[in-house]
């Protein structure tokens, strides 16, 4: 059985929740944040290692930082925080507004900036810690042209992290910093997303890659923790797909305008 303690933001529902879940199998302890108490009790009574439940908005920066704080109230330390509340668009670049960016940037990539920013001197004290930010395999293709400022939004996440990696693992090689991106995903995360007129179909991102479970992916990330690397993507036809488009651009978009 494990003894970690790790932070999952986002664990209301989707892959949150089932990260969540395969943690607690497993007999981590947890502290679970959203904006949603009632869901996160719920979620946590499926659990039976020492599970914590916090009421917060990712997007401020003084609810990241009291994650923590509660964290740390509760457990004697953090040894792995989880970045993983996120949320999509359903809107052409040439119809988003300057809220609907700033409604993206905010939600996908400030949370986790502040997310890293407030764990980073606790690991940086205990010399050892593992950030993961759940990123997506749109932040690295972007080949679903509807979900724009979310995908942009990713690719901001994974430089981020790339950076934030390089810069602890030269003073700090005890602190791991992953980066997730899974591809589609059988959650509500359309349902969810701005400008979402309720549950959307599989689009072109789903070919070749066919939707995982949130289980399937709470498995990988399960697995990260006990075996840290800087990148996973989730589904396995992800870097087939990654590769053709960075072999050439125009090529892989003139395929998919033809596929599509
Ligand atoms: N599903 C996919 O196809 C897919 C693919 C690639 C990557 N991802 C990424 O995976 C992560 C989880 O998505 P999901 O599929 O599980 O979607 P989901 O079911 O919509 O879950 C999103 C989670 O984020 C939380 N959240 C949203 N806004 C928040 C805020 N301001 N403050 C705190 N928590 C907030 C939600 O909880 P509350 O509403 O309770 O706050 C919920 O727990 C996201 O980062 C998403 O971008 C998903």
């Amino acid at each position: 059985m494990n003894t970690r303690i790790v932070v999952i933001t986002g664990a209301s529902s989707g892959i949150g929740a089932a990260i969540a879940r395969e943690l607690g199998r497993r007999g981590d302890s947890l502290v679970l944040a959203s904006r949603t108490t009632d869901a996160l009790q719920r979620v946590a009574s499926e659990i039976s290692s020492p599970t914590h439940v916090v009421t917060a908005d990712v997007t401020l920066r003084g609810d990241v930082e009291r994650i923590r704080d509660e964290a740390l109230r509760v457990f004697p330390h953090v040894d792995v925080w989880i970045n993983n509340a996120g949320k999509g668009i359903i809107r052409p670049v040439l119809e988003l507004s300057d809220a609907d960016v700033d409604e993206m940037m905010a939600i996908n990539v400030k949370s986790a900036l502040y997310g890293m920013q407030a764990i980073a001197p606790h690991f940086i004290e205990r010399g050892r810690g593992h950030i993961i930010n759940m990123s997506s395999f749109l932040g690295r293709v972007p080949v679903a042209s509807p979900r724009s400022a979310y995908s942009a939004a990713k690719a901001a996440l994974n430089t981020l992290t790339a950076n934030a990696r390089v810069d602890l693992q030269r003073t700090h090689p005890g602190i791991h910093v992953s980066l997730v991106m899974p591809g589609l995903v059988a959650t509500d995360f359309a349902a969810h997303a701005l400008g979402s007129t309720g549950p959307v179909p599989p689009g072109p991102i789903g070919s070749p890659m066919k939707p995982q479970t949130a289980e399937e992916v709470a498995i990988i990330v399960a697995d990260l923790l006990d075996r840290p690397v800087s990148e996973v993507y989730t589904n396995p036809a992800s870097s087939t797909v990654a590769t053709r488009y960075f072999e050439d651009v125009a090529r892989f978009e003139s395929e998919n305008r033809t596929r599509n």
